[in-house]
């Protein structure tokens, strides 16, 4: 009998998550100086620092560090590295558990350029704990903030003798009854702003979108009229055109989604990331990724950077729906040969975020009897950049040799042997075959489907589903024919 079966499978990336312990015994200690808030990084002294090593563990502020995440804006160049991150939201109460929070990276005056979310927890004893991820690029660090401690009431004339604490304007007692924390003027009617609501120790700040400006009163937002306000919001060139405008970019610059800042051109595939910086724009830089081993290759025209997920330093992140890989792009000037090693100048900088988003779930489609190449299953995405995966038929459940040149003959009651297997394997996260059907055809689209496994369970109890080393699924299917007639 000829095979003359399609078989679907859909395939999506599951993290892998750790067992929980209490997080107010079981935390990781932060305590080092320089992550605090008063520490201003000197670019001409230090050099930045990166929480690449953090990986979703309960961490608590102490020491030098502070004592809880500062819940206000942090300017750049603080907290030891370029981008300090901060908590946009306040610190929970102990009865209200384990909160999560938006925490946001501010950099060239963007108070939010890259955030994440964090779980925080009040413990017993007047402390925070924090859930905080790897972030997606360097240099990122989350502060630590050291609160001011209240002043115990002043009793004239008229007050109880209870001796509470009084914390100033703007502040507001902590769950230990000592320390003063910021209050966040933006979580009640958003401040006042119309659009974003900017929290400032002990004060706050209205800021507008993209393409938007802060009106008189400094609350509400008014639209870019056209290039003589604010550039138009574009980040390089405003021309007028008609009774709009639109912006445009240096030559070897792309415009971005927002159709306003314009970035360098990134190629995402699976084996590699591409990215083209045109020689214009670098001057005399020598460019580097996070790992900076990792050098540009100049061809006269653009300074070409190739790495891939694995190597240079590269982060990888899931959020929601989405695989994000992120690296840094920075530019220091060269090293003249012959000058003392030791002496580095940074007269400036040029960092260059790299960001490949890829998606989580998969379609691999075999239209057995047409596909028998010893190739690999290239699956294709939207413009963004996808995983390819292999999908073979072995021969018996060793799974050692499959099927390449011969086409399988098989009767009923024999069985078929799958094995998917991604081609980039992404650490943390492993594959789970969401579902996988047959049609009478090698076509995948019939209205006849047969499911085999649906919604991650398997639904024919003839399937035998079996995870061979840490993240490729097999499949064994006993052979089965569709009692509709087929030509
Ligand atoms: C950074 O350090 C250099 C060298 O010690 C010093 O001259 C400079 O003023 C410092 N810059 C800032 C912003 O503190
Ligand atoms: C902080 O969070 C609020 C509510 O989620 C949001 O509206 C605001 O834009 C955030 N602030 C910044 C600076 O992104
Ligand atoms: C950018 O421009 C394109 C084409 O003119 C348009 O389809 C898209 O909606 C614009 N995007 C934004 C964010 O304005
Ligand atoms: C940086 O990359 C080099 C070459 O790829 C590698 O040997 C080295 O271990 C990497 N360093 C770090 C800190 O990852
Ligand atoms: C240099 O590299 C860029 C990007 O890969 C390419 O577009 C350009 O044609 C190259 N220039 C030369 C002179 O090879």
């Amino acid at each position: 009998m000829l095979l003359l079966l399609a078989f679907c499978f859909y395939l999506r990336f599951i993290q892998v998550t750790p067992l929980a312990l209490d997080p107010c015994s079981a935390y990781i200690s932060l305590n080092e100086p320089w992550r605090n808030t008063d520490h201003l990084f000197n670019e001409s002294q230090d050099k930045p620092m990166c929480d690449n090593h953090l990986n979703g563990e309960w961490y608590r502020f102490t020491g030098m560090a502070g004592d809880a995440m500062p819940t206000f804006c942090i300017p750049e160049n603080h907290c030891g590295t370029h981008a300090p991150i901060w908590l946009n939201g306040s610190h929970p109460s102990e009865s209200e558990g384990i909160v999560q929070r938006q925490a946001c990276a501010s950099f060239s005056n963007n108070c939010c350029q890259w955030s994440t979310t964090v779980d925080i927890k009040a413990c017993p004893g007047g402390y925070y704990v924090y859930r905080l991820t790897k972030p997606d690029v360097c240099f990122h660090v989350y502060c630590g903030h050291f609160y001011d401690i209240c002043d115990l009431m002043e009793c004239g004339g008229t007050c109880l003798d209870t001796g509470d604490c009084v914390c100033s304007s703007g502040t507001v007692l902590g769950p230990d009854g000592q320390t003063c924390l910021d209050e966040n003027e933006c979580e009640l009617d958003n401040g006042g702003c119309s659009e974003i609501c900017i929290n400032l120790k002990n004060s706050h700040r209205c800021d507008c979108g993209k393409g938007r400006v802060l009106g008189k009163d400094r609350k509400s937002c008014e639209d870019i009229q056209g290039c003589q306000n604010s550039n138009g919001g574009c980040s390089h060139t405003c021309a007028p055109l008609g009774d709009s405008y639109q912006c445009l970019c240096p030559r070897g610059l792309v415009l971005s989604e927002d159709n306003r800042t314009c970035q360098v051109p990134v190629l995402c595939k699976p084996s590699s990331i591409e990215v083209a910086v045109p020689k214009d724009l670098v001057g005399g830089l020598e460019l580097s990724l996070t790992n900076s081993s990792c050098k540009g290759v100049s061809n006269g025209t653009h300074v070409n950077i190739n790495f891939n997920l694995k190597t240079c330093g590269t982060v990888m992140n899931v959020v929601s729906d989405k695989i994000i890989a992120t690296n840094l792009i920075t530019g220091m000037p060269k090293q003249t040969p012959g000058s003392n090693g030791d002496i580095i100048i940074r007269t400036s900088k040029l960092l260059i975020p790299i960001t490949c988003e890829f998606p989580r779930l998969y379609t691999i489609t075999e239209g057995y009897v047409a596909n028998l190449k010893n190739t690999p299953l290239e699956i294709m995405g939207r413009n963004r950049g996808t995983f390819p995966f292999t999908l073979e038929i072995f021969k018996d459940k060793d799974f050692d040799e499959p099927y390449r040149e011969t086409l399988p003959v098989l009767k009923l009651r024999d069985s078929l042997y799958f094995g998917i297997e991604p081609m980039m394997r992404v650490n943390g996260l492993e594959t789970l075959v969401e579902s996988c059907f047959a049609t009478p055809t090698s076509k995948n689209d019939e209205i006849l489907k047969y499911y085999l496994i649906k919604d991650g369970c398997v639904s024919d109890d003839s399937v035998n589903i079996n995870f061979k080393g840490s993240s490729s699924p097999t499949l064994q299917v006993p052979v089965f024919q569709f009692c509709r007639q087929t030509t």
